[in-house]
């Protein structure tokens, strides 16, 4: 029998619960290939998509690079001359990913509608077209082995691409200057948009629901919604399973995210289905493989305690159905298959510590998802209850199953906090997201789709009302917003997400778009301004809920104050549009009073700058002073002597988040929070006549060099984290295509074009360029707007600059001098009125 693998023979596909058809973005193909394992990145030849490349023992392995990060569905056009082979296919973002058993994978942290696993195993029996059942989220790399004696050509292998893919320089936003660092940090805000913003349709399901029950291909679990409801403890699940290959998985006890006792039932593994590659020493045949975190594998610093292995005396047939029963019992998980014990498995205390789990070895959700390679059935799905009572049945087969378990097709389009993990659409991370996506690619409708579904979940009533879940998951639907809870964390969150709709609002005018959401947006900016202090007017908690842990820094402190009042601002001219200008009101004058207690309670003299937080006098953060400067409440001399201090935090190639943390080589240097560091380093000088060039150059050379400087590396796209040796943070679990890393490239077109909106939707301007700021003799590039681009662009010498913009049709702008400069023709005037064309202006040095 050849070694095919056709999942539509098991049983006819529904296709009901296929909402919106793919985006079609065409076919990526890789750049260079290399016939080795170990490529050295300065060699390799170019690839053509008529290269053909032969695989055989004596040459297994070739490595594809595709030249900076893509995402879409794997595929390889091949010739056979008849015989069959095996190829195992890895794929990473970064180079070093892809000599590592796993690849940089597998992703067991969240289903996120894509393949779970790096490494993949093909069986290609005949010449002709193979593609993957499942999307690959992001990868720059790929690696194809031959596995045995066999011998294969590939005539054409590449990606069906699921995101746009287009050059930096053809974007709809677009900047150089004269330095090429900058111009690749630039780059990689426009890379990292498209990679991680996927439409609706791009995302099918990754289980396929047929008449027999649920095929699911092995991916890391996805778990009941009713289960997360219910809340069952000591229950017994039992259902129908089929191995087509290699095993079956499931998990009981859970939390919502997959993490909790996971058991992998391995086959006897027959030679017509079992792939060379098959890991037997994880996976022995016939076994029960037992685990009580995320997976039966560590991927680096995602850690998962000992398998525990049962090898079993029967032989476990593929093809053929059995029936599993997992009853949580006072001494143990009891296993039983077909009626007959195979293992008691001794209980998973979770660790009080633990982040994520139910909390329970007892109680908890089920879900269902095998190992790399495994393809299983699953039907007649029931849950009874320790009292007898049987409490859940499925049979997975109706539409309802997918969004039941978390993996329904993604009906919006969004954008996710990275391409290949988590998957999930984090509301912080938004932020930074609208406001790279404003300045490159401009699909709006990735933002409005992720504000409409986040919206979509927000909590109705109870002491989180108007909060919405952080990280709401791709295949996730509002029908279950009581499952997915998850406001109760990173409460600044909140904030970001508000500020990024104020942005969108800045960028857009869309009030439109907007409208309908209105009530709900009000709604969340009104939970939020119960955390307004009585005492102290900072920012702190609420009487019922108490201390809770922000991202930006603690409560009552200068990050999480400094960005509310910013998200108050960004929100008033919402307001005003949308007719409430009751409200308006209120968001303005709070955002004064907070940045008054600002001042009066965090700013500290003696030592020079805004303090972390009340109870932390003597420590200081680079988000603080960004917020600070950011929400309107530092003035010149407070910029000044808080610039200076910020040179304690300068560590590698950044700077230390919090004088309160410690240097080690293990410190992960955060874009995220230096980006809103960024952004103020250019308001200080432009508005406030700081000196923060050293520092501005220091991060975007040193930090976001770190991301371009180093080819093995390199993605294209920015990055999670950054470690102090320039290398990227959170070891290979980490994410290079990160949206929240990209913050210079809308800070570099809104302070070094210097164009920005004075009123949303661009329809009227300011441009306000930093000439000659870092050294740099030229900048230009165009900037989207609802009227078409402005395009902006200066060159300077030491005395002389001249700007050139040209203005769309329909909007009007104001040009401001720069700091250092004066209009030329002896004029005094600071400002020059920009109409429709081409505006010409000449400064000379002041
Ligand atoms: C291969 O590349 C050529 C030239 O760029 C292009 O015209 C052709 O359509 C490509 N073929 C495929 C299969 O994409
Ligand atoms: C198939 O046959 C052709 C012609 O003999 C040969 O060049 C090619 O290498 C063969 N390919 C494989 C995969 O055996
Ligand atoms: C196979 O699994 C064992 C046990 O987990 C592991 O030590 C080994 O590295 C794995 N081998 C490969 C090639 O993945
Ligand atoms: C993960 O790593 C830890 C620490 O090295 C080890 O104790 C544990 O057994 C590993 N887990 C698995 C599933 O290999
Ligand atoms: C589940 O069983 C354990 C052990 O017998 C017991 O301690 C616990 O209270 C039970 N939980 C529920 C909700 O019945
Ligand atoms: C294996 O078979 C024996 C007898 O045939 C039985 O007693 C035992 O419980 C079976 N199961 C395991 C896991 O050993
Ligand atoms: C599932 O249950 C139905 C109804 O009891 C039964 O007809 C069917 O055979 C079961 N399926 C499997 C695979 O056992
Ligand atoms: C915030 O500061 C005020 C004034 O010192 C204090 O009363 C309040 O308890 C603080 N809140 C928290 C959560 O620490
Ligand atoms: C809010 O404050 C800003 C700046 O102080 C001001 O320009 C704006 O008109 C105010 N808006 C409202 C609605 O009060
Ligand atoms: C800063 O915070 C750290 C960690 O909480 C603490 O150990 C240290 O004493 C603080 N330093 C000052 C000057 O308050
Ligand atoms: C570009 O910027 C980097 C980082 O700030 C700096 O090291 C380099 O000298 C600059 N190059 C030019 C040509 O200005
Ligand atoms: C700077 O540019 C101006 C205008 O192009 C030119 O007249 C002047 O000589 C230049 N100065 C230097 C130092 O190059």
């Amino acid at each position: 029998m050849p070694m095919s693998f056709r999942p539509l023979a098991v049983a006819q596909l529904l296709w009901s619960t296929l909402a919106h058809a793919i985006v079609s973005y065409g076919n990526v193909y890789p750049t260079r290939y290399f016939d080795n394992n170990a490529a050295d990145p300065t060699f390799g030849s170019s690839y053509e998509n008529s290269t053909s490349i032969t695989l055989s023992s004596s040459q297994p392995v070739v490595t594809l690079d595709y030249g900076a990060e893509i995402a879409g569905f794997p595929f390889f056009v091949t010739t056979t001359n008849g015989t069959a082979a095996q190829i195992e296919v890895r794929y990473s973002e970064s180079l070093v990913g892809l000599s590592h058993d796993n690849a940089d994978g597998p992703w067991t942290f969240s289903n996120g509608l894509s393949n779970s696993f790096r490494v993949e195993t093909f069986a290609i029996d005949d010449s002709g077209h193979v593609e993957s059942f499942f999307v690959q989220g992001g990868q720059r790399w790929q690696s194809i082995r031959v596995l045995g004696k066999g011998t294969i050509t590939l005539d054409r292998v590449g990606f069906r691409a699921t995101s746009d893919h287009t050059d930096a320089d053809k974007l709809p936003g677009y900047l150089e200057t004269n330095n090429e660092t900058y111009n690749k940090v630039f780059d990689l805000g426009g890379r990292v948009v498209q990679v991680a913003c996927v439409d609706a349709g791009n995302a099918p399901s990754t289980w396929e629901l047929t008449n027999a029950g649920a095929l699911v291909r092995g991916q890391t679990t996805a778990q009941s919604a009713k289960g997360i409801l219910l809340a069952p403890a000591n229950y017994t699940l039992e259902f129908d399973t089929k191995i087509v290959r290699g095993g079956t998985g499931w998990r009981i006890a859970s939390a919502s995210q997959p993490f909790g006792p996971y058991f992998v039932l391995t086959s006897n593994y027959p030679d017509e289905t079992t792939f060379t590659n098959t890991n037997k020493t994880l996976l022995p045949p016939n076994t029960l493989i037992v685990n009580s975190g995320w997976n039966i594998v560590n991927q680096t610093s995602l850690e998962t305690p000992a398998n525990k292995l049962f090898a079993l005396n029967v032989s476990i047939e593929e093809g053929k159905w059995y029936r599993i029963s997992t009853a949580i019992e006072v001494d143990g998980y009891r296993v039983l298959l077909d009626g007959e014990e195979i293992a008691l498995v001794p209980l998973s205390q979770p660790d009080p510590a633990a982040r994520f789990g139910s909390g329970s070895a007892y109680a908890g959700t089920w879900g269902f998802g095998g190992y790399q390679d495994h393809s299983t059935m699953f039907t007649n799905v029931s849950v009874t209850s320790d009292k007898g009572t049987r409490i859940y049945q499925s049979d997975l087969t109706s539409a309802s199953t997918l969004v039941e378990y978390g993996v329904a097709p993604l009906e919006h389009s969004v954008c996710l906090d990275g391409a290949k993990r988590d998957r999930l659409v984090w509301i912080g991370d938004f932020y930074h997201t609208v406001r790279v996506v404003a300045q490159t690619t401009a699909r709006w409708d990735h933002i409005l789709g992720s504000i409409d579904l986040v919206l979509g979940f927000q909590v109705p009533s109870g002491i989180y009302a108007g909060f919405v879940p952080i990280s709401p998951g791709m295949g996730t639907r509002p029908e279950y917003t009581e499952a997915y809870q998850g406001w109760q964390g990173l409460v600044d969150y909140q904030d970001l997400f508000l500020a990024g709709i104020g942005e969108y609002y800045r960028y857009t005018g869309d009030t439109a778009g907007l409208k309908k959401h209105w009530g709900k947006i009000k709604m969340l900016a009104e939970a939020k301004l119960a955390f307004v202090d009585p005492i102290s007017g900072l920012v702190a908690d609420t009487p019922e809920i108490k201390n809770p842990f922000n991202f930006l820094g603690p409560v009552n402190g200068s990050a999480v104050s400094g960005l509310f009042a910013f998200t108050l601002r960004r929100l008033a001219p919402l307001a005003v549009a949308l007719g409430d200008a009751e409200a308006a009101r209120k968001f303005n004058s709070t955002a004064s009073k907070i940045n008054d207690a600002i001042n009066e309670h965090l700013w500290n003299p003696s030592l020079g700058t805004y303090s972390l937080g009340l109870d932390s006098p003597g420590n200081f953060s680079l988000t603080g002073v960004a917020w600070a400067i950011l929400s309107g409440a530092a003035n010149s001399s407070q910029i000044a002597s808080s610039l200076l201090k910020l040179q304690e935090l300068r560590f590698g190639p950044g700077y230390r988040t919090s004088s309160a943390e410690a240097e080690s080589p293990e410190y992960q240097l955060a874009p995220n929070p230096s980006g809103f560091l960024l952004e103020a380093l250019f308001q200080s000088y432009l508005n406030y006549g700081s000196d923060s060039a050293t520092a501005a150059s220091h991060l975007l050379g040193g930090l976001w060099g770190s991301m371009v400087n180093n080819d093995s590396y390199f993605s294209g796209a920015s990055w999670e984290y950054v470690n102090p040796d320039g290398t990227p943070g959170l070891d290979l679990f980490t994410s290079l295509a990160h949206p929240w890393g990209a913050a210079p490239s809308y800070v570099l077109p809104e302070y070094l074009l210097g164009v920005r909106p004075t009123i949303s939707g661009y329809k009227s301007f300011v441009v306000n360029p930093a000439v000659g700021f870092l050294g740099l003799t030229e900048a230009g590039g165009r900037v989207p707007t609802p009227f078409g681009p402005i395009k902006a662009g200066w060159t300077a010498n030491g005395t002389h600059a001249t700007i050139d913009v040209d203005v769309p049709e329909g909007t009007t702008g104001a040009f401001q001098v720069p700091p250092g400069w004066r209009i030329d023709r002896k004029s005094s005037a600071h400002a020059v009125k920009l109409v429709r064309g081409l505006n010409r202006i000449v400064l000379c040095s002041a």
